[in-house]
């Protein structure tokens, strides 16, 4: 039997674009190790293509992706994430892709979906988007660049509102703020990302990845010592009673009851 869960991803061509769709509809794209791994390869495939200039990543009308998940992670130890080396394993590919990606944001981008779009080089936005990082709601705290990225894309007062009462911005607030580059019709999302993307991919490859690799340097300072410790500070909270009973509360459909208040 063929399960939505048998293809994470979708991979697909257009000119020199090539396009990456998160696909576990019922879970709202909830990035699992499957859908992570195998984003992680068709990023990688997209990069060494010589026929591709530009890489879009996108998810469903409902939620570009609605953050890591938690049905995985909610029973998972401290020395589970250490081992399995679980922020590094699968997110830092994003970060060596050479050409430039592009996130079509439609519905919701929360937690990990959230972190990202961040982690893309331009996020257009449709109307519906919405944009958290809720994981203070589970006792956890966002673990994908979102602490580091957050504040250098909309500053630390907007970004501290977010991170610690689980803020939701919708799509014109988020392009005010500077989280995302455009905003276009829900209608319009694919077309016009295309077009943006297949703009880009017509320019010289080595000058973009120049002007990529030259943005990334004014953008990141000191964010590689930001994740190495973010990322401790997530596996930590692996090692807490409230962030098994805030994960094990959202499954079950609850209010959690927190023991750490
Ligand atoms: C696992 C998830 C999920 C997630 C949704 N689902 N989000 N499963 N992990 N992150 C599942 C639900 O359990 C549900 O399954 C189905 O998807 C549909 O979701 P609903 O909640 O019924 O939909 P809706 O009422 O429309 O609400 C949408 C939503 C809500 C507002 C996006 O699903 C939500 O709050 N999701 C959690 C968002 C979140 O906390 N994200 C941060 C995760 S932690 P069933 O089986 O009931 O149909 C994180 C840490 C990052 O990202 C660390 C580094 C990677």
């Amino acid at each position: 039997m063929h399960s939505d869960n048998d293809t994470p991803v979708q991979t697909r061509v257009q000119g020199r674009v090539g396009w990456i769709t998160l696909h576990r509809p019922r879970q709202l794209n909830a990035l699992n190790d499957a859908v992570m791994d195998a984003l992680g390869a068709a990023l990688k495939a997209f990069d060494a293509d010589d026929a591709i200039g530009a890489i879009a990543i996108t998810g469903s009308a409902k939620a570009f992706a609605a953050g890591a998940d938690i049905d995985a992670m909610a029973d998972w130890s401290y020395m589970d994430v250490v081992q399995r080396d679980f922020i590094t394993r699968n997110w830092e590919t994003i970060r060596q892709v050479r050409k430039p990606v592009l996130a079509a944001v439609a519905g919701y981008a929360m937690g990990g979906g959230c972190e990202l779009a961040l982690a893309c080089d331009i996020v257009v936005a449709a109307e519906s988007a919405r944009f958290a990082l809720p994981e203070i709601k589970l006792a956890m705290l966002p673990g994908a660049g979102g602490t580091q990225r957050l504040p250098r894309a909309i500053g630390k007062a907007k970004a501290m509102d977010m991170c610690l009462s689980a803020r939701m911005l919708d799509a014109q607030e988020a392009d005010r703020y500077g989280l995302v580059s455009r905003v276009v019709p829900d209608a319009e999302l694919l077309e016009r990302t295309q077009a943006l993307a297949a703009q880009i991919a017509d320019y010289s490859l080595p000058a973009l990845m120049a002007v990529k690799a030259s943005v990334n340097r004014a953008w990141e300072g000191s964010l590689t010592e930001g994740i190495a410790f973010e990322r401790q500070a997530l596996y930590a909270r692996f090692a807490s009673v409230d962030a098994h009973e805030g994960m094990h509360a959202f499954l079950e459909k609850r209010p959690p009851g927190f023991t750490h208040r």
